[in-house]
């Protein structure tokens, strides 16, 4: 394993923020984990574990070590009542792996296409879109545990998902590497196209036929290049914000003022709110300070338009949630992780 130094990050975060890493090593096999844990580098209350780097912000140039995790690998571990368990390593790129299940005739991935980001991330902020969650697929999910050293399995129960966290983010932060994930897949395709945008484009797209996996992916796709930008082409880090949940009260005194506003009940009583929306409503897509700008198709995401700095970001962000806050009394909780957290 070589320990690389200085090196340029600029191209391993979506956003394309320009950061510098002080260490740098590339994991191709989780198999070196024990090994890696004893460099001389290596601190766990410092380390930076990196995938495809969309969930990150990256403030300043990281003081330590970034392990740019790379373990490649997906295999079908066993079928029973129409259930397949396919293992993925964590390095695998996300929409690739959907992609290979479709191929294999496999549904459950099909409303999460064309999420940026890699396998291994998939857990930690529990991935979701168009009405599933990557939890709704999860088995178990493996791990290297830095406290003990041994590599374990978790249950899905043990990971503690709700919307966008887990364990990884709460109390086992810090504490697990994601190595692989195994996810349970089903040989006969139901499908989950609730979600208003899906429905009205299934319904166009497969007039008088019913819709396959293979449709699904289709549509979500189509809908997600419309409205999100490629990082490929405008950095960004997705949704910058999460959809704000409130009390069953607080979302109907908005809507006594707002009856329009797009809201969706939760099984506890309370009420999720669409960020978006809200930012929307401010008249803010498109809004730039310095280099960064609210995407002027979908107002949860933030762009990086020109050579945006980690102080654009921060005073775009600021200002939202200033903003959104004066017009609704709603404050939003940003997304992606800021590193360093207190920036
Ligand atoms: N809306 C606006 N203006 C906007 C954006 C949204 O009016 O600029 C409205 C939409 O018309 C809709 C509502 O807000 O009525 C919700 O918008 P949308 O369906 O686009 O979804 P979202 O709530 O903005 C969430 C996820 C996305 C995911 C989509 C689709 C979060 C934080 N974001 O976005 O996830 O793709 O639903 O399921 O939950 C991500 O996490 O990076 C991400 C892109």
């Amino acid at each position: 394993m070589q320990v690389l130094h200085n090196v340029d990050l600029t191209p391993l975060n979506t956003f394309g923020l320009k950061a510098r890493a002080r260490d740098f090593v590339v994991l191709a096999d989780a198999g070196e984990l024990p090994e890696l844990v004893k460099l001389p580098e290596f601190n766990r209350n410092s380390v930076l574990w990196l995938g495809g780097g969309s969930n990150i912000l990256l403030m300043k140039d990281y003081d330590g070590l970034v392990v740019h995790i790379q373990n490649k690998g997906i295999d079908e571990l066993s079928r029973s009542d129409g259930i397949v368990y396919i293992e993925a390593q964590a390095g695998e790129t996300w929409h690739d792996f959907v992609l290979k299940t479709l191929s294999m005739g496999l549904s459950g991935l099909e409303n999460l296409s064309l999420i940026p980001g890699t396998v291994g991330a998939s857990p930690v902020q529990n991935i979701g879109a168009y009405g599933v969650e990557v939890k709704d697929v999860i088995e178990r999910v493996r791990c290297f545990d830095l406290d003990t050293s041994t590599f374990i399995t978790l249950s899905n129960a043990d990971c503690h998902f709700a919307y966008r966290e887990s364990l990884f983010k709460q109390q086992g932060k810090g504490r697990y590497v994601i190595v692989s994930v195994v996810f349970a897949l089903k040989e006969q395709f139901t499908a989950n196209a609730g979600y208003g945008d899906l429905a009205v484009m299934l319904a166009e797209k497969c007039a008088g036929r019913q819709a396959t996996a293979q449709d699904v992916s289709d549509a979500v796709c189509t809908i997600r290049s419309g409205k999100l930008p490629d990082p490929k082409v405008l950095g960004n880090a997705g949704s910058f914000f999460k959809n704000p949940v409130v009390a069953a009260e607080e979302a109907e005194r908005l809507l006594s003022v707002y009856p329009d506003m797009p809201h969706y009940r939760q099984t506890d009583g309370s009420v999720k709110l669409a960020a978006g929306w809200l930012i929307d409503q401010c008249r803010l897509k498109g809004h730039c300070i310095g280099g960064a700008a609210v995407h002027d198709k979908q107002a949860l995401v933030l762009v990086n338009k020109h050579q945006a700095t980690a102080e654009d970001v921060d005073a775009l962000a600021r200002y939202i949630r200033h903003t959104v806050s004066e017009k609704f009394g709603v404050v939003l909780d940003t997304e992606p992780n800021w590193l360093p957290e207190n920036f």
